[in-house]
């Protein structure tokens, strides 16, 4: 098969490692990728959300499967106009991305679907928006943007002024622009949260193991939130039970759901819960692989992703059941200096070499924001690299990753030394 895989970061470098090693791959291209990348895929030089420059390519090279990894493209269409010409795309349609595209729109369909999610209410108008704040007296309180907002687009609020602030910058500074033309108010959940991606053709699904992030720039979770700098797979706080209640409330619901409005939806649903006890509530649904949760899932599977991705997108996952490998994988996220504020790009990364000589079967390096300049391969984003490592258990991983991790070095490297801690309070 010929495959295209759109995007840029550690999650779709983690794709391409996996894709790379399926007998059915022919031959991998990237749009536009990165150094990693660039070692396993010939990267193509079309932005992710030049959805017209990428449909005109992947017809002249016959593509046989488009593996989306950002969200911006599924929100723009990218599916439907592939489809429109006969292209295979992994991942929804327009209509099916609102789920992740607007949060009034998800948060309605929950409530109509009765997926259990926080009570909220909808705003379009600062002042009225700021009245209804009276009713949380004084607590915690949860301000978001209705559209896609690169990641920024949540303020846990912890009193009235900083919810105040943030309806003020979204309703009337309109930091992010029309995706702020509308906000959701929501209560604020206490509990752990865990990331559950499933693979679906719309009307059946595989559910893939359960995942943690990390948001949270410093250790302790203190700090600004990032894009994410760590995650681990299994999540010990999401039980057998607990999956199976997932199912009933969440997925199933979600998939008669988007049946019953006449929506086709393939591709994955990401559903990110927070968990307390033994429930739980549905923060957020998005409509693709979870970054940096893929670095710490895919390098669980035994089995072979391309016929689970080639099946998704041709609408019948038939009887494929992936194969999990029963190990603990943890990834370390390396970042710049300085992120996720301002950073500076253009360092050289230097262990990389030495690293891939170590031909270690049980890590990979994956890369985010890098580059080839000269040569050399250098820092060009906030998240530079993500190094996953995988083991019988949790401790064993983290010591093989924190050893990788500590070989790769660049001016004003930073990376979390907490990775998973809350998953180790569960082996003790
Ligand atoms: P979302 O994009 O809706 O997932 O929000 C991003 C992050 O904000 C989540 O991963 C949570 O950490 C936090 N968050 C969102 N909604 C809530 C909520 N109702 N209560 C507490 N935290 C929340
Ligand atoms: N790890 C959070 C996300 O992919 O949205």
């Amino acid at each position: 098969m010929r495959v295209l895989i759109v995007g840029s970061g550690g999650r779709e470098h983690t794709l391409a490692w996996k894709l790379a090693q399926s007998p059915l791959l022919e031959k991998l291209y990237c749009a536009p990728g990165n150094a990693g990348i660039a070692k396993l895929a010939e990267c193509i030089d079309i932005q992710a959300d030049n959805i017209g420059g990428l449909k005109d390519w992947a017809q002249k090279q016959k593509i046989d499967l488009t593996v989306v990894g950002p969200e911006v493209p599924l929100v723009m269409g990218l599916a439907d106009q592939f489809r429109a010409v006969g292209l295979k795309v992994f991942g929804p349609g327009e209509k099916g991305a609102m789920l992740e595209g607007s949060k009034v729109w998800a948060k309605r369909k929950m409530k109509k679907w009765g997926i259990p999610t926080a009570d909220f209410t909808i705003f379009d108008d600062f002042d009225d928006a700021r009245r209804h704040l009276a009713r949380f007296y004084g607590g915690a309180v949860v301000i978001k943007a209705d559209g896609l907002a690169a990641g920024k687009g949540v303020t846990v609020a912890s009193g009235p002024e900083e919810a105040e602030q943030a309806l003020y910058d979204i309703l009337v500074e309109r930091v992010f622009g029309d995706a702020g033309n509308r906000v959701v108010i929501e209560n604020c959940l206490s509990g752990e949260e865990v990331s559950v991606l499933a693979i679906t053709d719309g009307k059946k699904l595989t559910i893939l193991p359960s995942a943690q992030d990390h948001k949270a720039i410093f250790e302790g979770d203190k700090g600004p939130n990032t894009g994410g700098m760590g995650a681990y797979s299994p999540a010990p706080i999401y039980t057998d039970k607990m999956a199976n209640k997932t199912i009933e409330k969440v997925f199933k619901p979600l998939l008669k759901g988007f049946q019953d409005d006449g929506i086709n939806f393939s591709g994955v649903i990401y559903a990110g819960l927070m968990v307390s006890a033994d429930d739980f509530n549905v923060l957020e649904f998005n409509v693709r692989f979870g970054d940096p949760e893929t670095q710490a899932i895919i390098p669980r599977m035994q089995s072979d992703l391309l016929p689970l991705l080639a099946a998704s997108a041709e609408g019948d996952l038939k009887d494929i059941e992936p194969r999990w490998k029963d190990e603990h994988a943890v990834c370390v996220v390396i970042s710049s200096g300085g992120y996720p504020g301002e950073y500076k790009t253009g360092y050289p990364i230097e262990g990389l070499a030495d690293l891939e000589k170590e031909k270690d079967d049980k890590a990979a390096v994956f890369h985010a924001g890098t580059a080839l300049k000269d040569g050399w391969i250098i820092t060009a984003g906030g998240r530079v690299v993500g190094v996953t490592a995988w083991d019988s258990n949790l401790n064993g991983a983290l010591k093989r990753v924190y050893g990788v991790a500590e070989k790769i070095r660049f001016e004003g490297a930073y990376y979390r030394r907490d990775i998973a801690h809350r998953a180790l309070k569960h082996y003790k």
